[in-house]
């Protein structure tokens, strides 16, 4: 069973020519609602290539519309939604300009994902099956104590370190990496994580590589690129992404992780579910938003 603990937010989005610069004001002729979080989507991504009832999302909505909506969304899904808290603050929402490369600019207003806690969690029944999934849009430390509940009961834990925290401390950054099987990271926040625990690098291969030592998996997303898996013992395997016409990139780090999750939870070869996490990945970003062009199971095992 995968269990994703992490956001939901609503996102509106608006399409620009270019993404405004501070001070700057932009005009688009309307705006999209939308469902995301990265907690959300990831559970979304997971569960449409899972075999059912095979993931549970663990998060927090506001009393309001945007909670209710984003919750039924999550079931239409086949996502186990029992996990999910209230909170008297709103519904988490995001802010996302996307411009005409399919690049974007997102703003977070965390709302009621800021008060989750890992009760939800510590209820559930957790075992050496369990894969655990995490980003950084909710409270690290609550984030941290699901981590270390799911390993010690034998389970596993992704831990996706997006968005990068400005400001996280380097103790922090190992912790959280001590209780990590499986570190998935962009090129940016690969540097970041890198630069956190003394590497000066300004290189994502180099980030990748080092962060492994520390004893995880690092996995590396490098967009158009694919994505490069850094062992501990020093081995990397790289998987290549399709070419594609990027329409919109949001959620497609998401889809990566969520389809990356269900392909270890399913046991395949570490190779097979990295290649259909890249190829979810690709086919996410030819749809408008983060969860519309997420593929279904038959989708990526037809591919
Ligand atoms: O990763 C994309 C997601 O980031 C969006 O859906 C938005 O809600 C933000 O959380």
């Amino acid at each position: 069973m995968i269990v994703v603990f992490g956001s939901i937010n609503i996102d509106l989005v608006a399409r620009v020519p270019a993404i405004p610069c501070p001070g700057e004001t932009v005009l688009s002729p309307r705006y999209e609602t939308l469902f995301g979080g990265k907690g959300a989507n990831q559970a979304v991504a997971a569960a449409r290539t899972s075999l059912p009832h095979q993931v549970a999302l663990a998060a927090c909505v506001g009393d309001d519309a945007f909670g209710r909506s984003a919750r039924d969304n999550l079931v239409c899904n086949g996502v186990v939604a029992d996990f999910i808290s209230g909170s008297a603050e709103p519904t988490g929402c995001a802010f996302i300009t996307v411009d005409e490369r399919g690049e974007n600019a997102i703003t977070v207003a965390s709302g009621a994902n800021a008060a989750l806690t890992e009760a939800p969690v510590l209820d559930f029944p957790v075992n050496a099956s369990t894969i655990a999934v995490l980003q950084m849009e909710v409270p690290f430390p609550a984030s941290f104590n699901v981590a270390r509940h799911v390993r010690a009961s034998g389970g596993r834990v992704i831990w996706n370190f997006a968005p990068a925290p400005p400001a996280f401390s380097p103790r922090d950054l190992s912790d959280l990496i001590n209780e990590t099987d499986v570190f998935v990271v962009n090129e940016h926040e690969a540097i970041t994580a890198a630069r956190l625990l003394g590497c000066e690098t300004g290189n994502y291969e180099e980030a990748g590589a080092y962060l492994s030592r520390s004893g995880c998996l690092c996995i590396v997303t490098a967009g158009a690129r694919g994505a490069i898996a850094f062992h501990p013992d020093g081995r990397n395997e790289a998987v290549n992404a399709q070419p594609i016409r990027a329409l919109d990139t949001t959620g497609a780090g998401d889809t990566f992780v969520g389809i990356l999750a269900s392909g270890l939870d399913e046991a395949l070869p570490l190779r097979t579910a990295l290649q259909r996490a890249c190829h979810g990945a690709s086919l996410a970003c030819l749809a408008h938003g983060a969860q519309p062009g997420m593929p279904t199971r038959d989708q990526l095992i037809d591919a």
